[in-house]
């Protein structure tokens, strides 16, 4: 199985969204970049990096000098300043430079802080995003908001940084557990009803296929939400209006999860926005 879809902004981004049943196929993907970068940094969480990132830099290796790795205890309570300074010390002291690349394997923390270093290392460097949760998949790793919590601030500090290719591998979706599908599920139905009810009805009619996690109907209802959040931020990447509706849900969802401290999962409090 092989899919895939672009997004792009004439003068501004073009970048992949491609699906795959393994992470087979991204060594290829990855080449058709033609990237100058000699270096390519994979960072990870101590949740994803024991699942895959063997698998990942097996991939990678061959088209790199050199491939690092760096990974950070998982969960919400990490995505800080104090992790990215640490991702900065890392890339320091292995030289990476300007052309060089980091790759974001695992979920929106992962995604997010991953590409908040690479928009603000060296004033900017390129960056992947591999998401492994299904909320990371339908939404946080397409669009290029990337950013860390400050304090109890969610998201307070970020930077629009779009990447250059999105792989997914569905086979990630499979050791997800059932909780961190649900909060996916929460994004894929919010996507539905703000732009296609054709979609959300579809969602509703395949949750037998769905929830039992068959390959062909994950890939469809992935490349719905992604479809939706492809036309949105194409017209509206720094979401200077339109964008805003992918918020639905996350105002209330934000004070939620704030108010939990942060306990509660991400995708958890936007569901719970959401039916508010
Ligand atoms: N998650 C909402 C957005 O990317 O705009």
């Amino acid at each position: 199985m092989e899919h895939r879809m672009t997004v792009k902004r004439a003068g501004e981004f073009t970048y992949d969204i491609e699906w795959h049943n393994t992470f087979e196929g991204l060594g290829n993907a990855v080449e058709k970049l033609s990237l100058m970068s000699r270096k390519a940094c994979i960072v990870t969480d101590s949740t994803v990096g024991p699942l895959y990132l063997d698998a990942v830099s097996r991939q990678l290796s061959p088209l790199f000098e050199t491939v690092t790795s760096f990974v950070f205890p998982s969960g919400e309570a990490q995505k800080t300043l104090d992790t990215v300074k640490k991702l900065y010390t890392h890339l320091i002291e292995e030289h990476y430079e300007r052309k060089d690349i980091l790759i974001a394997l695992g979920g929106g923390v992962v995604g997010d802080l991953t590409g908040f270093t690479a928009a603000t290392y060296l004033r900017g460097i390129d960056f992947i995003q591999i998401p492994t949760t299904l909320l990371s998949q339908v939404d946080s790793s397409v669009g290029g908001k990337t950013g860390v919590d400050f304090d109890c601030f969610k998201n307070m500090v970020g930077a629009f940084h779009q990447p250059r290719l999105v792989y997914m591998s569905m086979e990630t979706l499979h050791s997800l557990p059932d909780v961190q599908f649900s909060c996916g599920m929460g994004e894929v139905l919010k996507s539905g009803l703000i732009r296609d009810l054709s979609y959300y009805d579809w969602t509703l009619a395949h949750s037998t296929e769905l929830l039992a996690r068959e390959d062909e109907a994950l890939v469809r209802m992935i490349k719905g939400s992604c479809l939706i959040k492809k036309t949105v931020v194409e017209h509206d990447p720094t979401e200077q209006g339109e964008r805003a509706v992918l918020n639905l849900g996350h105002t209330i969802g934000h004070a939620v999860e704030k108010l939990k401290h942060f306990e509660m999962l991400h995708g958890q409090c936007v569901a719970l926005g959401t039916v508010a």
